[in-house]
């Protein structure tokens, strides 16, 4: 059974006095959430006057502002439910997120293996401190500027996934590494090599550096085998470096249909990194990091002899691209773990036949596909193609249909590009806001 993992709200609120990784998985304190729907109505209604301006409650909008304004020394003074606020609002439900991060480290630890999670999809440094509170080796970043605001925000343990490869970014990681020496930076050239350790050496440090490798997709990392062993031996005699393992994100099979394909491909990929890992070993270079695998593999990468952790992001969020790629027990839905992430978006028209109309458009939902679904109802598809604007199209078997003024929850069709859309993440428990979490590496692509 996993345990519990509910927050306190100290590690749930915003921040600016970061606390130290404890390393150990904990369970932690769960808020209280007694509030009656009537206390919530008429605490809501003598506060902000909503009665005197004959507006009903589910009109009203709070603005990021206003709710954090409820918060005083961490607590929240206010019951403000997730149907009050603004839209269009990302929410993250918390029941569900905790579940997913209690599956993903319970399942990694009965494996033999660690998380190393990606931050690049959640941007937001109260969900890594909540990781590395529960047992993560660390977090990964895809740019500089998100590392930098993670440690900014007190996580050290980072390690970047890309190379660096133009002056600007090496200076801007070195400088990073000379103030968080546990910053770690990945490398696919011996040019590349050789420039890091330049600039190490400029900076007068030791940058730790981990080798990426190619799976196959040909998208970054050097080839495995010889070339990859070479450039590790050259990392390992430069300056200025000091070698660390390798990496190897193969994100062609995290998205493969069915459960036994993506594992016969994620292993029969995933060989040659496995062979180059030997040879590292035999050459008596470091292996202490062999990292790799993501949400469509992370109970398949335990089998890749040497690896030593998942690279998870979106299993903290679902969305629609990874719920139909289908899990080990059930081929068509995937659901080893839950839909938490959520747009909250309200009708703006109803006036015409089978449809209405949304604030969620490209600006709030991307145009990934499959389109964001609506949560909880059925027979109906929507469409986030105009840039303000979304549609909902009712189908002869729809559940219900919407009042201009009413809102509705869509699960997103790909979270990392959705989060950064936003400055605020909602943190809801039940239908109540219990923080609000800003999404502090919203933006940093550099
Ligand atoms: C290098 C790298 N590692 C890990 C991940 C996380 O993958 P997932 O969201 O599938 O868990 C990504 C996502 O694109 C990635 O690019």
């Amino acid at each position: 059974m996993n345990k519990p993992l509910s927050p306190t709200t100290s590690r749930y609120m915003p921040t600016d006095s970061p606390q130290s990784a404890s390393g150990a998985p904990v369970a932690v304190k769960s808020l209280s959430n007694n509030h009656t729907r009537r206390q919530f109505l008429k605490s809501t209604l003598q506060t902000t006057g909503v009665a005197a301006l004959g507006l009903s409650a589910k009109t009203y909008g709070y603005t990021a502002k206003e709710v954090q304004d409820f918060f005083v020394d961490g607590q929240m003074q206010r019951n403000v439910s997730q149907w009050e606020l603004d839209t269009p609002a990302l929410c993250v439900d918390l029941d569900i997120l905790e579940a997913n991060i209690n599956t993903m480290q319970s399942t990694t630890r009965r494996n033999g293996i660690a998380s190393r999670p990606h931050a690049k999809t959640h941007k937001c440094p109260i969900i890594a401190r909540l990781q590395l509170d529960t047992g993560s080796v660390g977090i990964c970043t895809a740019k500089v500027g998100e590392a930098k605001v993670m440690f900014e925000h007190g996580i050290e343990e980072i390690m970047m996934t890309t190379t660096n490869v133009t002056p600007t970014k090496i200076k801007r990681a070195m400088e990073l590494s000379r103030i968080n020496t546990s910053f770690i930076h990945a490398t696919d050239s011996m040019s590349n090599a050789r420039l890091l350790s330049e600039a190490a050496q400029a900076f007068n440090i030791t940058a730790p550096v981990v080798v990426d490798i190619d799976p196959g997709g040909h998208r970054t990392g050097i080839t495995p085998g010889e070339s990859a062993l070479m450039l590790a031996q050259l990392i390992d005699s430069l300056p200025g470096l000091s070698l660390r393992g390798l990496l190897c994100y193969d994100g062609g099979s995290q998205h493969v249909q069915g459960f036994a394909a993506r594992r016969d491909q994620t292993l029969g990929r995933l060989a040659a990194a496995t062979a180059t890992y030997d040879l590292f070993q035999a050459s008596g270079l470091s292996t202490e990091i062999f990292s790799g695998g993501g949400t469509g593999t992370y109970n398949i990468d335990h089998n890749i002899r040497g690896l030593t952790d998942v690279q998870v992001g979106s299993y903290l969020f679902m969305d629609t691209q990874y719920l139909a790629i289908g899990g080990e027990n059930d081929n068509s839905v995937y659901s080893d773990f839950g839909a938490s992430l959520t747009i909250l978006t309200t009708v703006l028209n109803d006036q015409y036949e089978g449809r209405c109309t949304t604030d969620a458009g490209a600006k709030a939902c991307t145009i990934n596909q499959p389109w964001p679904q609506v949560k909880g109802e059925q027979g109906m598809s929507y469409t986030s193609g105009s840039d303000e604007f979304g549609t909902l199209r009712y189908e002869a078997n729809a559940s219900r249909t919407y009042r201009t003024g009413e809102k509705l929850e869509l699960i997103v069709s790909h979270c990392d590009p959705v989060v950064n859309l936003y400055n605020h993440l909602y943190a809801i428990r039940g239908e109540t806001v219990e923080a609000i979490w800003p999404i502090a590496a919203r933006g940093m692509s550099t």
